[in-house]
């Protein structure tokens, strides 16, 4: 058995995050492998010396850890930048603690997330799009990133009509939208056809995923920035100018940090932003569409949405109903995505077999419409003949169909597939299993035989799991 301290020792140690750890005189007392990759330091460089010592440029004023000692109030999600000792610049956020022990100060506590190639990508991607419209802004109007218009918006289920419907009336004016819908069913499609039916045609259109950055950076990108307002902060136009005279594109709005839901709101309200550091503030013209994936007055009831903010963009609130509720528009969003995607794959296939499109028609679609086109697209790709059969589909929309097989042998793989489960979440072990599937451990055995279910090996633990969250 390892100590509780060596323990802790060893899961700090291989942590992303960096960890720096102080006691009451600013000497430091942890500094793990993360936090010395990014200030370009090795642990042994830092353990054991004052804290101004090892960063000469910092002061008791500016270091966060120091000054958490001198408040002993947490200090978070501070965005940093500056020069490393390897002379890299890098970009931070952090967050500081004191610790307390029995309401007695022993030190403070760091932790930092290096951001700095999230940070460069952001700042290349606005570059980008700042010149990209400045180049277009002088020639004819051009339609843009927008692609999709209303006529690209299969479906004629009276539930999805009326949305469109609505929403084409919307587009003639300027009132903020907030469009609501599950995953895939086509929140996306809907705002680009909004842009492309308004007079603001042709002028810009932009969109951002809330969820993309952390706040700090969105603030930036969204707002701008003046040279100097931060640390490695340029002269930089935010989203609201470089959108000006377009549409602004808010998507995953419920993932935006609260304080800034209060800032785009004042900005919604004004019709003027100012860069973070700047004491000028500009006039926009800015058409704002927003976009969320859960129910909306959900996040308003658990305090990820602001309620002032969710009646300011929900002026015209536009609500796309999952396939599940639309059922009725399959098949023609099949003849849609088979049209569509046949060329590309020079596919012999032509049509579905009909055991597909009965499976099409009861399986509960989780990702919507984009499921079904990359189901199609996939099932193209593969096809051998002119119809595409039930073997030529994704294994997850398979395991949903319906079996023709008799019922002693669906009650069978039910069975199996129940132990299979409970054999995982004990670990391997039968008497766990057991208990878990409510059934004595002799008849959980014989089970096992009669299924011909070989008991797995004891668990194995993988590598880690945790991917980090991708970017669209
Ligand atoms: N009504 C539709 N007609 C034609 N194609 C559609 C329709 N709805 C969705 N699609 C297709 O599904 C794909 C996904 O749609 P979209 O990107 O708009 O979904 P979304 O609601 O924004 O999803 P997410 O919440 O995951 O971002 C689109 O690329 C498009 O090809
Ligand atoms: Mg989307």
């Amino acid at each position: 058995m390892i100590g509780g301290e060596a323990l802790l020792r060893a899961i700090l140690q291989v942590l992303d995050e960096g960890i720096h750890v102080i006691d009451t005189s600013g000497v430091t007392v942890f500094y793990n492998q993360a936090a010395a990759r990014v200030e370009g330091l090795e642990p042994s460089e830092v353990v054991g010396r004052h804290l101004l010592e090892v960063f000469p440029s910092l002061t008791e004023e500016t270091s966060t850890l120091l000054k958490v000692l001198r408040t002993r109030r947490p200090i978070l999600n501070q965005q940093q930048t500056f020069t490393n000792y390897k002379g890299h610049r890098v970009t931070t956020v952090n967050s500081s603690y004191p610790i307390l022990v029995d309401g007695r100060l022993v030190g403070a506590l760091e932790v930092s997330k290096d951001i700095t190639r999230v940070r460069e990508l952001a700042e290349a991607v606005q570059d980008l799009r700042a010149a990209l419209w400045g180049r277009r802004r002088s020639r004819a109007p051009d339609p843009g990133s927008a692609r999709y218009r209303f006529e690209d918006l299969v479906g004629e289920d009276p539930g999805f009509r009326q949305v469109v419907e609505k929403a084409r009336r919307a587009a003639r004016g300027d009132a903020p939208v907030l469009v609501v819908g599950e995953t895939g069913t086509g929140k996306e499609l809907l705002v680009q056809a909004i842009h492309n039916g308004s007079p603001r045609a042709g002028q810009p259109f932009i969109a951002q995923n809330c969820a993309a950055l952390p706040e700090g950076l969105l603030e930036a990108i969204l707002f701008g920035t003046v040279r100097g307002s931060f640390t490695g902060a340029e002269d930089r136009p935010g989203l609201f100018e470089l959108a000006d005279g377009g549409t602004l594109f808010l998507d995953e709005i419920n993932a935006m940090p609260l304080g800034l839901q209060a800032k785009l709101l004042r900005v919604l309200q004004d019709g003027r932003v100012r860069r973070v550091g700047d004491t000028r503030e500009r006039a926009v013209d800015v058409r704002v569409i927003a976009a969320i994936g859960e129910d909306p007055l959900a996040a308003v009831a658990e305090g990820r949405l602001r309620r002032d903010l969710f009646h300011r963009v929900s002026v015209v609130y536009l609500e796309l109903p999952p396939l599940r509720q639309r059922r009725g528009d399959i098949p023609l969003l099949c003849e849609h995505f088979l049209a569509r995607h046949r060329s590309g794959h020079q596919s012999p296939a032509r049509r579905l077999a009909p055991e597909v499109m009965e499976l099409f028609l009861h399986y509960h679609w989780p990702g919507n419409v984009r499921e079904l086109e990359n189901a199609i697209e996939g099932a193209l790709a593969v096809a051998r003949g002119e119809v595409i059969a039930l073997g030529d589909l994704p294994a997850p929309l398979l395991r949903a169909a319906p079996a023709p097989q008799p019922l002693r042998r669906r009650l069978a793989l039910a069975e199996r597939e129940a132990i299979l489960q409970a054999l995982a979440a004990a670990g391997g072990r039968v008497a766990g299993a057991a208990r878990l599937l409510g059934i004595p451990r002799q008849t959980l055995q014989y089970r096992l035989r009669v299924l011909g279910i070989s008991r797995p090996g004891p668990p194995r633990r993988g590598s880690r799991g945790q991917e980090g969250r991708g970017s669209e």
